[in-house]
């Protein structure tokens, strides 16, 4: 049976990676890429494939069940991988409904039109879920999130994406759906969102604005480059086992100051500032509210059995996307333009 994948969140950061590694690697496959352009969406990010043969576009919110069930009739969706989601921290704190409805009644929807539409030969479909390390909780004394590790989610971003996997879980119990989840740690890159922690700060230093630190920057995340990501999630759909978990992670912890500390130190040298210069934009600001302290993925898993790793060193991947923001001035602008001021001033400024 010829492919025909349902991407959603594909005008996202992660999604848009993901749609044109598979339209481009896999021309035999019809994907289609279903996103409801929040804030986060963007179509600039797919230009590469907008006029690809085998890619197409639906405007559609995950919220809205019916539009799901035309979708899947429409195209005769035989596969889903799904991204999208509400997906900063900071927003979840004000706002945790909005998180409950995309992430939680947004993944059932797509798992109710999945389920719908693929009848008596749910066993012939894949329901692929990508999910976070964040549903793990906090590390507090060493360790690592093994696919073992109980749910532990603290912050309401978290606590919406694990109700979401342990929904993907029940419809693979409940009714024999073939489903994986994956869940990853976190991703930087071309394309990410300037609310997050590397490309604020690397839109910040370039227009020599503060650089804003919550707490004491000593919070600990593992990066890994958003292609790497991009490939795993490839890897899993292809060669993951029905019904599995597999972490994916960078094996590349950091604590935030020392990132903000390397990525003031590599812009000096790009835009050919004195040594020294960016560092003096570093302000510590209040703590974000119930901040989770270390994430660290094993990904072990998925490196021995699917045989995935991360292709990229950190300081590479690092270089790659500073450049990549400084040669694309009009993506910035332009999503950095209208509610990315109002929500920049209300979140850093009130
Ligand atoms: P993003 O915020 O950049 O993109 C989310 C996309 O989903 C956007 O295109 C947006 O328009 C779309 N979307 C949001 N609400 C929608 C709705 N109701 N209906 C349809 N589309 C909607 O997010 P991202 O960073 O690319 O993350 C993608 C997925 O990967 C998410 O599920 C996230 O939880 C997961 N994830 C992210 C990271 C990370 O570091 N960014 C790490 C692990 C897992
Ligand atoms: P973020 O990029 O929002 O990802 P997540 O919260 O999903 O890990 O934040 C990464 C880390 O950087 C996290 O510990 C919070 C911190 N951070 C700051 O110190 N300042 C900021 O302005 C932002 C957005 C994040």
């Amino acid at each position: 049976m010829k492919k025909r994948i349902l991407i959603t969140g594909g005008a996202g950061f992660i999604g848009s990676h993901v749609v044109k590694l598979f339209v481009e690697k896999y021309p035999e496959y019809s994907i289609v890429n279903l996103d409801a352009l929040t804030y986060a969406g963007n179509l600039e990010n797919l230009k590469e494939v907008e006029g690809a043969p085998n890619y197409q576009f639906e405007k559609v919110d995950i919220q809205d069940a019916e539009a799901l069930d035309a979708v899947f009739s429409k195209h005769k969706i035989t596969d889903v991988i799904h991204l999208a989601a509400e997906s900063h921290v900071d927003r979840s704190i004000s706002d945790p409904l909005a998180f409950v409805k995309t992430n939680v009644i947004g993944t059932v929807n797509l798992l109710n039109a999945a389920k719908k539409a693929w009848g008596e030969e749910l066993d012939q479909h894949l329901f692929y879920h990508v999910s976070t390390d964040e549903v793990y909780g906090s590390l507090h004394d060493g360790g690592f999130f093994l696919e073992t590790t109980p749910y532990d989610p603290q912050s309401p971003y978290s606590a919406s994406k694990a109700a979401s996997d342990h929904f993907v879980r029940a419809y693979a119990n409940t009714y024999k759906m073939k489903t994986v989840i994956s869940n990853c740690s976190n991703n930087y890159g071309p394309n990410h969102f300037p609310e997050k922690l590397i490309p604020l700060c690397i839109n910040n230093i370039k227009n020599m604005r503060p650089l804003p630190v919550y707490g004491k920057g000593e919070n600990v995340r593992d990066w890994l480059f958003v292609k790497d990501h991009a490939r795993a999630i490839d890897t899993v759909f292809h060669k993951g086992k029905p019904g599995e978990t597999y972490n994916i992670g960078g094996f590349n912890e950091w604590k935030n100051i020392d990132i903000v500390r390397l990525l003031c130190k590599k812009m000096d040298e790009k835009l050919g500032r004195e040594p020294g210069t960016s560092e003096q934009l570093i302000t510590f600001v209040k703590d974000r509210a119930g901040h989770d302290l270390r994430y660290a993925i094993d990904a072990t898993k998925i490196q021995k059995e699917l045989s995935w790793e991360p292709s990229l060193q950190f300081e590479e991947g690092i270089d790659l996307t500073i450049d990549w923001y400084l040669q694309n001035q009009d993506w910035l602008d332009h999503v950095t333009s209208g509610s990315y001021q109002d929500y920049y001033r209300e979140h850093y400024e009130s």
